[in-house]
């Protein structure tokens, strides 16, 4: 059984400490927060004990640490934890700033220790079955991948405020999606965004609704969607147009029952947001970093890939201000 220590009780916490309680092989021994009153509750909830983040890291009987605090805590937090001989899961970010992200990158290889990224996307049944089916060769080579991401609606402004701005933050995931799926990362990248939804996200210098369009050295195309606000609940869908076929991953909705009558055919909206859509994808998260830590493989999802995702993030934030394409040797 391995122990485990979860810093951060927040909300991506929660969803981490039902992952780590329910599988076989792992044992939710500790949780700190910064406001201790959200770790006794949580630690009330799954029988563990509250201690401080430092506390944990320095603890001998903890295996292993899932970092679920703000982004701005990532890079110290998976540097202490790996140089006291921790494995890490930690959540996506790596840091709000990719020179502090690749420094940690470099830390943290350092130790050997191993340490995994929150990108729960990769886990989604759906989008594993699209990419085994491009993967297979189903539908030739690729040409245009198209993706889109729309919140059911946006985080409070002072979530906003300390999120590194919506590329870094909620893009994040389509710009590692793309790079999971192609196998590839792009040449360029073209980035428009405003502030349509809440005015207040952009008096905070952030966007809410943005565009990204991304060029790769074999000609092929890429453009994802982001929207902190959609009427219907969480639109999560990905389509892959390849020289032989169309592969498309849908939504998932809240049941399957479609009414057709006189007045039209209506159905089910998406599911709400990112617990009820991918509860099995951060399970499946936990269980694929649970296997590699017992096995000693490797993590599927690595620091590497955080900071290629944070650079794409990088170059969407710069092409967004300038209103120019921005090469991602610019700032990779
Ligand atoms: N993968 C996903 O689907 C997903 C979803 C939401 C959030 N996230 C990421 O998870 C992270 C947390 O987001 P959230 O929405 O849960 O935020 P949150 O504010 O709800 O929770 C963060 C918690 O961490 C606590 N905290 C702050 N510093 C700490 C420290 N040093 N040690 C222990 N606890 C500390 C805070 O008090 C708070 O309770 C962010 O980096 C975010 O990008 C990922």
């Amino acid at each position: 059984m391995l122990k485990i220590g979860l810093l951060g009780a927040g909300r991506i916490g929660r969803v981490h400490a039902e992952a780590i309680s329910a599988h076989p092989k792992t044992e939710l021994t500790a949780i700190s927060d910064a406001v201790n009153d959200a770790a006794v509750g949580l630690a009330a909830e799954y029988g563990a004990r509250v201690q401080s983040s430092d506390e944990i890291i320095g603890d001998s009987t903890i295996d292993a640490v899932l970092i679920a605090t703000p982004t701005d805590t990532h890079s110290d937090l998976i540097e202490a934890a790996t140089q006291a001989g921790k494995a890490v899961l930690c959540e996506k970010p790596v840091d709000l700033d990719l020179e502090r992200a690749k420094i940690c990158q470099k830390a943290a290889g350092a130790t050997g220790q191993p340490v995994m990224l929150g990108f729960n996307r990769r886990f989604d049944p759906n989008f594993q079955a699209l990419k085994a089916a491009y993967d297979a060769g189903e539908v030739g080579k690729a040409e245009l991948l198209s993706i889109t991401s729309f919140d059911p609606a946006p985080p409070p402004v002072s979530y906003v405020k300390v999120s590194g701005g919506l590329f870094r933050d909620m893009m994040i995931h389509d710009f590692d999606m793309a790079n999971y799926l192609t196998g590839q990362i792009p040449v360029t990248i073209s980035a428009v965004g405003t502030s349509v939804v809440d005015p207040e996200i952009g008096q905070a210098g952030d966007v809410d609704t943005a565009v990204v369009t991304m060029a790769y050295a074999d000609g092929s195309l890429a453009v994802i969607k982001n929207s902190r606000r959609a009427a219907y609940g969480y639109d999560q869908r990905v389509e892959l147009l390849g020289s032989r076929g169309l592969l498309q991953a849908h939504n998932v909705l809240e049941n399957s029952v479609v009414k057709s009558t006189a007045d039209g055919v209506t159905g089910a909206k998406p599911t709400y947001f990112f617990l009820e859509r991918y509860m099995a994808a951060y399970r499946a998260e936990w269980d694929a970093f649970t296997r590699a830590i017992q096995s000693g493989s490797n993590v599927p999802v690595t620091l590497e890939d955080g900071v290629a995702a944070l650079a794409m993030a990088e170059a969407a934030t710069r092409s967004a201000k300038s209103g120019r394409p921005v090469a991602m040797e610019e700032v990779f």
